[in-house]
């Protein structure tokens, strides 16, 4: 599982040389985005009149390397109070930008922004859309820096080191804990037929592994949800079908993440408490039989790793 990202942060050698170095990050190449042409040239864009901003393109395996995470290594490679310049580089072709393909990401890119505007008096210039148009640019822009140590560069050498160095732990500790908790779940289910049986093993060992505020399933009964084996505070029975984040899980048979659940229209708050949520899918022959619920007292913390492990959980329900 790969995921794309493409932030304009400057001139694109440096911050391409930035970003390839950082743990978890499997692709780069610099280009032209969000402009108002088609194939741009270098010298074309060099103008300032086409609308591009000079950008790297990320690949990223979302096991190893939060959007969040990749964020904050972002904002340091930027002074995102600054429009229209970073370093001595100035003009349109140089503003900051996050771009973005996956409208799933953008909740995780807003909190990311309101993280860092905390930390700075003056307003944040960065840009946040929709990716329009990406295109590559010539050769000789790609790997500048690896091509051409000595070359030129607004970002300074130590930043380097620290990308190099960049771990995401976070994000490596919990595929760790997955990893060992579906070989786990994957003995203690073997064979086993009952479906409320597994989900309930399930929801416990979820539950005593990651200490969520509330871990369970609610099963698909006639036209609604109807709560099942779970962990945590008591919680609503019922669920209609297309209602709060469950019922809309069922509806739209996909993974919800729900970085905060206040920004979620719909959402049923059985407990104050909860903050932000996850809601994956039990499937069996191609319809919904259950969903998994997770909630947490904290804000975004369930992301892309989670929504593939729990989605590997939810595949070994016998349901
Ligand atoms: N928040 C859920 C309801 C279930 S509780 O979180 C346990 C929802 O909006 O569907």
């Amino acid at each position: 599982m790969e995921k794309q990202l493409y932030l304009a942060a400057g001139c694109f050698w440096g911050a391409e040389h930035f970003f390839k170095q950082i743990d978890g990050v499997t692709f780069t190449e610099v280009g032209f985005a969000n402009g108002n042409t088609d194939n741009p040239t270098y010298e074309q864009v060099y103008t300032d009149t086409t609308g591009f901003a000079e950008t790297v393109r990320l690949s990223y395996d979302p096991l190893r390397v939060s959007l969040t995470f990749l964020l904050q290594m972002y904002f340091k490679a930027i002074d995102p109070t600054s429009l229209n310049q970073q370093g001595e580089d100035r003009g349109t072709r140089y503003r900051t930008g996050i771009y973005y393909t996956d409208p799933d990401d953008l909740p995780f890119i807003r909190q990311a922004m309101a993280h860092e505007a905390a930390r700075h008096s003056k307003p944040l210039q960065v840009e946040v859309l929709p990716l329009n148009n990406f295109f590559r640019a010539e050769d000789y822009h790609q790997d500048y820096l690896d091509v051409n140590p000595d070359g030129y560069c607004h970002l300074p050498v130590a930043l380097f080191r620290e990308a190099r160095e960049a771990r995401d732990l976070a994000t490596l500790q919990k595929a760790e804990k997955y990893r060992l908790l579906l070989k786990q779940l994957q003995s203690l289910l073997e064979g086993e037929k009952d479906p409320i049986a597994c989900m309930a093993n399930a929801a416990a060992m979820l539950h005593d592994t990651f200490h969520f505020w509330w871990t369970g399933f609610y099963r698909v009964v006639g036209d609604e949800l109807v709560l099942g084996p779970f962990q945590g505070p008591v919680a609503c029975m019922h669920i209609a079908y297309g209602k709060g984040v469950c019922g809309t899980a069922w509806q739209q048979c996909r993974t919800l993440l729900v970085p905060d659940v206040e920004q979620f229209p719909g959402h049923i708050a059985c407990s104050a408490a909860s903050r932000s949520e996850v809601v994956v899918p039990v499937m069996h022959d191609g319809s919904v039989t259950a969903v998994l619920d997770i909630d947490s007292q904290h804000l975004a913390t369930f992301d892309y790793a989670d929504r593939h492990f729990l989605q590997e959980v939810a595949a070994l329900l016998p349901c």
